[in-house]
């Protein structure tokens, strides 16, 4: 990565401004459910502070649409940050403005503050750069550690970091290496599996890897469309017709570029969309009328794990099939198992597939899970995240 970290800072006696992703999942009691994301930012505040920082945290939480919304303060995942960490964490109701400034001003070397949800303030939200200049008010060095927004051209994320020296932290760097680095210089055989329900969404993502890999696995509802562009009948499955002649498109490129792009050969299909639904496996060509397509079938499975086995990068992105429902929850586990025995560098971007190897207990096998769904799409398509390009370069 060509962008300076923290590990560039001499940060004794300074005070750190930090954007984390806090965004996490709360229940009814607003307890986090789901701490993933606070723990993964612990290594960069601990480094923060074990080199003389105090540190200033803000963070988004929900969409809590331009105004301060009760269930979107970011007390919960104070409150587990507290836990985690084993030291206090003070908290102010505002985000920037006079209250804000005298909390960050009254921080002592290793002490820790976290500001209140980003998205209070309609501003954010625009990147309005008066808000990101009184967000730097707040601290001597901008970090960000935030790699699930990085996405995002927001004051928080891209603005402030016009008005202070701006470094990424221990997440980001390597969120960066991990998926970046796969997509930049992998080891080959490179393969992606794509999965999730709609096409639509991940053409440009195709698109991009397309160029860039030897093997290309598609699962999910969007294979659909695929299979439609094949001039198969798949039945009541969901697909976006509309996309057909983008499929055929995509269909092509893979082959004008030797890449193999592989479907299923044979599906699971249901009578209805139920877990209490009638089910059996048939082969693609075999779909009737009245069925729907809800998982890839065991050749198919077996397929892919093969592919999986000789790939030396993997990067997964999106379920196979509709992995909720037990019945149909077999491709997206078969694909979890083969990575997980597998000696691939394997790297989990996005919530689902995430949610899918979390569930089996395998999270550990493998290389890398990232915290970022669309921020991981969004490097997946090529593009340059606003909160990244806005660092400093480390030749700066
Ligand atoms: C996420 O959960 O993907 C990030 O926190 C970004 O949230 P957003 O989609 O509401 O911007």
């Amino acid at each position: 990565m060509n962008k300076k970290t923290i590990r560039d800072v001499d940060w004794s006696g300074k005070r750190a401004l930090v954007r984390v992703d806090f965004n996490v999942p709360l229940n009814d009691a607003r307890e986090v459910t789901d701490d993933t994301r606070i723990r993964a930012a612990l290594p960069t505040i601990q480094y923060l502070l074990d080199h003389g920082a105090s540190v200033v945290l803000m963070s988004h939480l929900g969409r809590p649409k331009k105004k301060v919304a009760e269930e979107f303060r970011l007390k919960p995942a104070a409150d587990r940050l507290h836990q985690l960490l084993g030291q206090p964490v003070k908290t102010v109701a505002a985000t920037v403005g006079p209250e804000a400034e005298a909390a960050a001003q009254a921080l002592q070397p290793g002490e820790v503050l976290i500001l209140e949800n980003t998205r209070f303030d309609a501003r954010e939200e625009s990147n309005d750069l008066a808000m990101a200049e009184e967000l730097a008010k707040l601290g001597d060095v901008y970090v960000n550690d935030a790699f699930g927004a990085a996405h995002r051209a927001h004051a928080s994320t891209e603005g402030v970091a016009r008005y202070l020296p701006a470094v990424a932290g221990l997440l980001m760097e390597r969120e960066l290496a991990a998926l970046g680095g796969a997509l930049d210089n992998p080891q080959r055989p490179f393969v992606t599996i794509i999965g999730g329900a709609k096409i639509s969404d991940k053409i440009s993502v195709i698109e991009n890897l397309l160029g860039k890999v030897d093997s290309l696995l598609i699962g999910g509802g969007m294979a659909n469309t695929f299979l439609l562009a094949q001039n198969k009948s798949i039945g009541d499955s969901l697909a976006e017709p509309a996309s057909v002649p983008e499929a055929r498109r995509l269909l092509d490129q893979a082959q004008g570029r030797g890449v193999n792009l592989a479907l299923p050969t044979d599906v699971v299909i249901a009578d209805a969309f139920s877990a209490e639904a009638n089910h059996k496996t048939v082969s693609v060509d075999d779909v009737p009328d009245g069925w729907r397509i809800l998982d890839i079938g065991p050749e198919t499975r077996q397929t892919f794990a093969q592919i999986i086995q000789g790939a030396k990068t993997v990067i997964w992105n999106g379920p196979m099939g509709v992995f909720e429902l037990e019945p149909f929850a077999a491709g997206t586990r078969a694909v979890a198992q083969a990575l997980a025995d597998s000696d691939t560098i394997s790297i989990i971007g996005g919530g689902d597939s995430v949610a899918a190897v979390e569930q089996m207990d395998l999270a550990d096998k493998m290389s890398h899970i990232s915290t970022g769904g669309g921020a991981s799409l969004e490097l997946l398509e090529g593009k340059t995240l606003p909160g990244i390009a806005a660092l400093n370069d480390k030749s700066s």
